[in-house]
């Protein structure tokens, strides 16, 4: 690499990378230095915009993600109090996500780079998750290949064999809805607001978790995933249950009473839906490390913010030899520090991107070398 600002000693690359991330409705910039170290990382979420709506109008996230994206970066550099000319890299996410805000950070990222003559580095959103496990913030012990990721997000649900940087194995996949979109959809079904996510897993707190007796979809069979007919079971009960003589008898009876039990009701819901997704991700990711003889098990994705399945992943992986690596809060939902650093091994391995880089709504994981 033959740039300003990066120093090459043997394998070890010396570099400060501002990185972009807008592929869906978080507008985020970030400072990382030398791969692991983030001097900045900015995040301003449009959950606001979208919460009436109970999901990401994707024409509103575009148009906000526009009006922000100049300020969020000028931030990014104040904070990590880096300036444009120190900067040895642009990393920015070109796919997966919604095209019209990819192409906001992408042209962003874009300007900047060419103003500055500076390498491109495009990222992929996923990769960028699996990385979060890299940063230095984030590391409980130097994570070692092989390991398995257990990727879960709002539109993803995968179990990575990543066998080196770059090189990934996805070893099974959701068939149907993402686990984060479970969760969204029944939180909406429930009428609990968005994003469902964090709402199920705080109500879930106050429920039983073995009151509703949901299956484990295909746990069994692989590593595959489907869980839109857990989703189908939660509206089906909760349309049998709250429509039947005795909860109605019961809020006729005692009013004063009426909204605690329906909110017993609801969290006993929560919790059991929360325990069954839970379980089967906990499940095949434990199964996948046995299999593929690997030592880690690391979460990734928004969904890795979840309580139980930290608390679950924890407990039962760890109680069976396996390490867990788990992200801090922050950087298990969209943020620009991961894909700063997933960039920054692309730049350690000479693989920028030209000018023409494009966004792309549904691109696979690809690494320098994977296997489908
Ligand atoms: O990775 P992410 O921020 O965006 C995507 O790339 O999709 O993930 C967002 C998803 C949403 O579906 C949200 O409901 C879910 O992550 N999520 C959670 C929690 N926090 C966020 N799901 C379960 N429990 C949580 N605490
Ligand atoms: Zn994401």
């Amino acid at each position: 690499m033959d740039c300003k600002s990066i120093t090459s000693y043997n394998h070890i690359v010396m570099t400060t990378i501002l990185a972009i991330e807008t592929s869906c409705d978080e507008t985020s910039a970030a400072v990382v230095k030398n791969g692991n170290e983030i001097l900045s990382n900015i995040v301003a979420t449009q959950v606001e915009f979208h919460k009436k709506y109970g999901g990401i109008v994707p024409e509103i996230a575009s148009r906000k993600h526009i009006e922000v994206i100049n300020p969020i970066i000028a931030e990014a550099l104040e904070k990590a109090k880096v300036k444009l000319k120190d900067l040895g890299a642009v990393a920015v996410t070109y796919g997966p996500g919604l095209v019209g805000s990819l192409i906001v950070g992408l042209c962003a990222a874009k300007a900047i780079a060419y103003s500055l003559d500076l390498p491109l580095i495009g990222v992929n959103h996923l990769e960028g998750h699996i990385y979060a496990n890299f940063l230095i913030s984030n590391l409980k012990f130097q994570i070692s290949f092989p390991f398995i990721c257990l990727l879960v997000s709002g539109g993803h649900t995968m179990l990575i064999l990543v066998k080196d940087h770059g090189n990934y194995q996805v070893l099974g996949q959701t068939r149907d809805d993402a686990a984060g979109e479970a969760f969204d959809k029944v939180a909406r079904f429930l009428k609990l607001g968005y994003p469902g996510g964090p709402i199920i897993d705080k109500l879930a707190k106050e429920g039983d978790p073995k009151a509703v007796a949901f299956t484990r979809p295909m746990l069994g069979q692989g590593y595959d995933f489907s869980f839109s007919g857990i989703k189908t079971a939660v509206v089906n009960y909760s349309n049998k249950t709250q429509g039947t003589a005795t909860h109605l008898d019961f809020a006729r009876r005692c009013p004063e009473l009426a909204e605690g039990f329906s909110r017993r009701f609801l969290a006993n819901l929560a919790a059991s839906f929360q325990q069954a997704i839970v379980d089967v991700l906990v499940e095949k990711s434990i199964q996948a490390a046995q299999e593929y003889k690997c030592k880690t098990i690391a979460l990734a994705g928004g969904v890795s913010a979840n309580s139980l399945l930290r608390k679950d992943l924890k407990e039962k992986a760890e109680a069976k030899g396996f390490g867990v690596q788990i992200p801090s809060l922050h950087l298990c939902t969209d943020n620009a520090a991961m894909v700063g650093c997933a960039g920054y091994y692309h730049l350690k391995q000479k693989r920028t991107s030209d000018f023409k880089l494009q966004a792309v709504a549904s691109l696979k994981l690809v690494g320098y070398n994977v296997t489908l």
